[in-house]
């Protein structure tokens, strides 16, 4: 689960990188070019399927764990000091997973289904940036991103310190370190993103 929520966070880190180029403010040219690039460019197909099958790996091995985790303790505990022994979020990562999961399905219906319909079968390219001006003129999907990103945020802060920790990095000195990267990580990840359907609604993009 470590590794594949790690693959998650890389992949967030690129896309986050390449949508930020919509706020060169450009018309659209620089992310228009790069994103052209990337859906011709067979090894990033390549990377594209692998991209799926790790999104789904992780959220099977979430499930497994969480049913090891019953089974675990089949009977539950009378008293639980559960906010003295851990986060609300790092016991929610399964709440948070779900809302995730329908984030991305109503994410891939706007900008996914459109741009393969484009590549596969349409006689003109897709215009991805004309796309997320016409999603993002809608104040409740910009608020249903919101709710999306504020569910990343809680999942990416627990997530990053957690997969350190499966891989045995638990010291001292250096788990704060960890913690304060991820947390590092995840303000500016989501805080990029959600500026993003921001952006197009208020107009700071044209
Ligand atoms: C809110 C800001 C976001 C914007 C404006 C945005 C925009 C886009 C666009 C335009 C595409 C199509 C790219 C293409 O097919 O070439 C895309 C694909 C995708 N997005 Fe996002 N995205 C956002 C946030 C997210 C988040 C938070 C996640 C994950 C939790 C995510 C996951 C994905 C995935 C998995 C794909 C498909 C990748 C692929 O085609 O290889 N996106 N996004």
């Amino acid at each position: 689960m470590a590794f594949t929520g790690l693959f998650l966070i890389t992949f967030l880190i690129v896309h986050a990188g390449v949508n930020a180029c919509i706020f060169l403010n450009d018309g659209g040219e620089t992310f228009k070019d790069i994103a052209h690039f990337m859906s011709h460019n067979w090894i990033l197909r390549f990377l594209e399927i692998g991209l799926f099958a790790t999104l789904i790996l992780h959220m099977i091995q979430g499930l497994m764990l969480w049913s090891q985790n019953r089974k675990a303790r089949p009977v539950a505990y009378h008293v639980t000091k559960a906010n003295e022994n851990s986060k609300w979020y790092s016991r929610s990562m399964g709440i948070l997973g779900t809302l995730l999961l329908l984030f991305l399905i109503m994410h891939m219906a706007h900008f996914f289904v459109g741009t393969k319909i484009a590549l596969y079968g349409g006689d003109k390219p897709h215009d991805l940036f004309e796309e997320m001006k016409t999603v993002f003129s809608v104040w409740y999907i910009v608020a249903l991103y919101m709710v999306g990103l504020i569910a990343l945020f809680w999942h990416l802060l627990h997530g990053f310190q957690s997969a350190f920790q499966t891989f045995g990095l638990n010291h001292k000195r250096y788990t704060p370190i960890i913690k304060a990267m991820g947390a590092g990580y995840t303000v500016i990840i989501c805080l990029l993103f959600a500026l993003m359907p921001l952006a197009f609604y208020f107009g700071w993009i044209r």
